[in-house]
């Protein structure tokens, strides 16, 4: 049984400068790509969370040596061809829909049938959504209910190309039909609506076969068969999605400053910048350069006393996906009604984000008015908690478990946090930078 964090008493004001761990979607982007490669990839500061170990594991499994000593990891890659197909590989992709999906595309040409499950959250996820795409390359599939985990892949040795149009904005699809197109001769063409770039930008790095074209509202990207894939040395920034945390308790806290030094700002990530500066708050990159194609930089934040509500523009969904939950906290204690809208998406992620996000509003005295994908968020500014609040049955969601812990520690009040160990899927080290920022 995993643990639950009990806290009842807010953070004092802190001015400090951390790191946070490294980028989960470039850190299981590296381990993908380096089990293609020839030769020995090495990475730097990647991140050691329950997500990446599994994809460390699938490709393990698939023959791939990996060696881990702390965050230096070394995978030992065989080219394109080298993965070890044989009977009865189970593919374990535990919490991460991001493996689930993407490694589909790598295995679109596995001889034998390779079975894939997930944890009881990816269980509930659409793979429907990855299985439709690669099976118009050629591979097979068995879902559970036709759309669901277990699946089982089976590939093909004629696999086609495809022409697709991706109109969900979502990276973890068209990354898989990426990969796809990187198994299979001839041209892919895939029209994607505007998301995270991080495959697109690291075939670009390694100089694979793939044009891009950014258009206003999709990207029109084209792959070609990929024959040899460099070895990969990558030390990786650390994630935004994490830092997002820390910046809302800045935010949202008296007289405190923050530097996060390090981070990738990927233009694709960083929609929670962009919304919580349109509400008032002090957020700035200093030192920002460029790293194998991807922006980095430090993040400065310091405490304003007054935020405003938004009208959050829908072109920002993409960018702040994972950040809604620590975004809703700042709209409850902004001035005005903040409104999210075309919010399809934050229901289909490790728990059902629209659902929980209201439920934490609601168990903090905020009142909402939702329907299956908006929110309006009437926001308190002299909001301040002085009850037992219980957050618990949230399918171990590792953002709903640390978005109550920056709840707690910003509006007061009794909490007991159930799950503190869903924080192992994407920050193991959360809850020990928070005791820093309490030091
Ligand atoms: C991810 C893409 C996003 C995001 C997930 C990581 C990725 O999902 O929510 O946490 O690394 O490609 P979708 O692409 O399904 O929106």
């Amino acid at each position: 049984m995993s643990q639950s964090l009990l806290i009842n008493k807010k953070i004092k004001n802190f001015k400090k400068s951390i790191t946070v761990s490294g980028d989960k979607s470039l850190s299981i982007r590296w381990v993908l790509f380096s089990s293609l490669a020839n030769g020995i990839s090495i990475s730097k500061n990647l991140l050691i969370s329950e997500d990446v170990k599994a994809a460390i594991d699938a490709v393990r499994k698939l023959g791939i040596k990996v060696n881990i000593r702390k965050n230096i990891c070394k995978i030992y890659g065989r080219g394109v061809n080298g993965y070890r197909y044989k009977k009865n590989i189970v593919i374990n992709a535990q919490n991460s829909g991001t493996l689930g999906r993407l490694i589909l595309g790598l295995l679109i040409n596995t001889k034998f049938p390779i079975k894939l499950i997930g944890d009881k959250s990816l269980s509930k996820r659409d793979f429907k959504r990855i299985s439709d795409p690669l099976s118009k390359f050629g591979a097979k599939f068995k879902l559970n209910k036709n759309k669901f985990l277990p699946l089982t892949i089976t590939g093909s040795n004629n696999l086609k190309p495809i022409n697709y149009v991706e109109n969900k904005g979502s990276a973890q699809c068209k990354s898989a039909i990426i990969f796809g197109g990187m198994r299979t001769k001839g041209q892919t063409t895939i029209k994607a609506k505007k998301s995270r770039n991080h495959t697109e930008l690291l075939c670009n790095n390694l100089d694979l076969p793939i044009k891009i074209q950014n258009k206003k509202k999709f990207d029109l990207i084209k792959i070609n068969e990929v024959k040899k894939i460099n070895k990969l040395i990558y030390t990786i920034p650390g994630d935004i999605s994490s830092s997002a945390f820390f910046i809302v308790l800045t935010v949202l806290n008296k007289n405190s400053k923050l530097i996060i030094k390090n981070v990738n700002i990927n233009s694709s990530r960083i929609g929670i910048i962009t919304i919580l500066k349109r509400m008032g708050a002090n957020i700035s990159f200093k030192n920002i350069r460029i790293y194998k194609g991807e922006k980095n930089a430090d993040i400065h934040i310091k405490h304003v006393n007054s935020l405003k509500a938004i009208n959050c523009p829908s072109n920002l969904n993409s960018s702040a996906i994972d950040e809604f939950l620590v975004i809703f906290l700042v709209a409850a204690k902004a001035k005005g009604i903040s409104y999210f809208k075309n919010l399809d998406e934050l229901n289909k992620k490790e728990s059902p984000r629209l659902i929980w996000g209201e439920k934490i509003l609601n168990s903090i005295g905020i009142k909402t008015i939702s329907t299956k994908n908006s929110i309006k968020i009437f926001g308190k500014p002299d909001l301040n908690l002085n009850k037992k609040v219980i957050i618990k049955n949230f399918l171990k969601d590792h953002r709903v478990f640390m978005t109550s812990v920056i709840a707690a520690l910003s509006f007061g009040g009794d909490w007991e946090i159930h799950d503190k160990d869903s924080i192992k899927t994407s920050f193991p080290d959360f809850l020990k930078i928070i005791n820093k920022l309490k030091s």
